[in-house]
C-alpha cells in the first residue's frame, strides 16, 4: 500500500463503551496499520446525538478527508452529516444510517433482513405457536426501526405466533431490564423475547431468573460477539438460546475508506453477512474464533517485531550519520 498518502480519517462513534464498538474500533486499528498513510481522528459521543453533532463539526474544522460515521439516532444526524457530503468529503456510514441517501457508501449487515431472521426462527423453534415479547433499542436508531419492521413482517405470517409485549431498552441492559420489568406479568403468558441486542437480551434473562419466571421462555439476541463476555459464550452456556450475528464492519469501513480516497472503485453499498448462532454450531463458530484470533496475535507479533527491527536500523543508520559528520 505504498501508493496512500496521509490522510486523515474521522471516525464518529455514536458509543463507544460497549463490547460491540470496542470489536468495531479493534479491527479499525488492525486495518490502518495496514495502511501507513492513515491518521485516525475518533470521537466518542457516548451515546448523546447532540455531542456526536457537535464532534463531526470540530473534525470538519480540522479538515479530515473521510468521515466514517455511526450514528446514534438517524433523524439529528441527518444534516451534519449531509453538510459533510456537500462540502466533498466523502462519507461512510457504518452500521447506524441517517435519514437520508447522501452518503458515501454504507457498510454494515441488512437490519431488516436480521430481524426477519429473528422472527422466522423463533416462530419456527415454537412450532408456530406462542406468545413473543420484543425488547427495541433506542427509539431513534436504525437498526432499531429495521429489526422492528423485520421481526414484525416476519411474525405476520404465523397466525399462531403474537407479540404480546414491547418495550424499549435504549441499546443497555439496565434499561431493557426496567422496561421489561414494567410489563413483568406478561411474561406469564410468554414463551420467548426477542431482544435487539445481546447485552438487553441478557437482561431480559436475569429479569426472568430474579422474579422466578419459567426457566423455559426462550431469550433470543443479536450480535453474537466472540469473547469475553460476548454473545457466542452466553449462547454456549445457555443463557441465550441464540443469537444472530451482526459485524461490525470495522475493517470493511477503512478498506473501503482508501479505495474512496485512492480513487479505485468501491461499491456504495456494502452490506455484511448474518446467520443464526444457536446450540447447534455455537461450539464450532467458537473453534472458528478461536483460530483467527490467535492468527491475529501471530500478526501482531510480527509487527512488534517489524517494529523493534526498524527502530534498531534507524538507530544505526543515526549512528551512522554522526560519524560521517564528526
Ligand atoms: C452497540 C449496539 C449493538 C447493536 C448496535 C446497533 O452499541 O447497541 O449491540 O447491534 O449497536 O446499532
Amino acid at each position: 500500500h505504498t501508493e496512500d498518502k496521509e490522510y486523515v480519517i474521522g471516525f464518529s462513534q455514536c458509543i463507544g463503551s460497549d463490547l460491540w464498538r470496542k470489536t468495531m474500533l479493534d479491527e479499525v486499528k488492525m486495518e490502518l496499520s495496514l495502511h501507513p498513510g492513515g491518521r485516525l481522528i475518533y470521537a466518542d459521543a457516548d451515546g448523546n446525538s447532540k455531542v456526536q453533532i457537535k464532534q463531526v463539526r470540530k473534525m470538519l474544522d480540522d479538515k479530515i478527508d473521510i468521515l466514517i460515521i455511526s450514528p446514534n439516532e438517524a433523524q439529528p444526524l441527518t444534516s451534519v452529516v449531509e453538510e459533510a457530503y456537500n462540502k466533498g468529503i466523502p462519507v461512510i456510514v457504518i452500521d447506524r444510517k441517517t435519514s437520508s441517501d447522501l452518503y458515501t457508501a454504507y457498510v454494515g449487515a441488512d437490519n431488516y433482513q436480521i430481524g426477519r431472521m429473528a422472527g422466522q426462527y423463533l416462530a419456527s423453534s415454537l412450532k408456530g405457536k406462542g406468545n413473543l415479547i420484543e425488547i427495541m433499542g433506542l427509539p431513534g436508531s436504525s437498526p432499531t426501526i429495521e429489526r422492528h419492521r423485520g421481526f414484525n413482517d416476519a411474525i405476520k405470517k404465523f397466525p399462531g405466533i403474537h407479540i404480546i409485549g414491547q418495550a424499549y431498552g435504549d441499546w443497555l441492559k439496565e434499561n431493557a431490564e426496567s422496561g421489561l420489568k414494567k410489563i413483568a406479568p406478561v411474561l406469564h403468558q410468554t414463551n420467548a423475547v426477542f431482544a435487539h441486542n445481546d447485552v438487553m437480551a441478557s437482561g431480559a434473562r436475569e429479569v426472568i431468573e430474579k422474579l422466578h419466571f419459567d426457566p423455559n421462555i426462550k431469550v433470543v439476541g443479536i450480535d453474537a460477539l466472540p469473547g469475553n463476555g460476548g454473545g457466542l459464550q452466553m449462547v454456549a452456556s445457555g443463557k441465550l438460546n441464540a443469537s444472530m450475528v451482526y459485524p461490525t464492519g470495522g475493517k470493511e469501513a477503512i478498506v473501503t475508506a482508501f479505495n474512496i480516497l485512492n480513487k479505485h472503485s468501491f461499491s456504495k453499498e456494502n452490506i455484511l453477512q448474518s446467520l443464526v448462532i444457536d446450540s447447534s454450531n455455537v461450539q464450532l463458530m467458537k473453534l472458528q474464533w478461536n483460530k483467527v484470533s490467535s492468527q491475529q496475535a501471530d500478526i501482531e507479533r510480527q509487527q512488534a517485531l517489524l517494529k523493534e527491527q526498524k527502530e534498531v536500523y534507524d538507530n544505526q543508520q543515526l549512528v551512522l550519520n554522526v560519524t560521517v559528520i564528526t
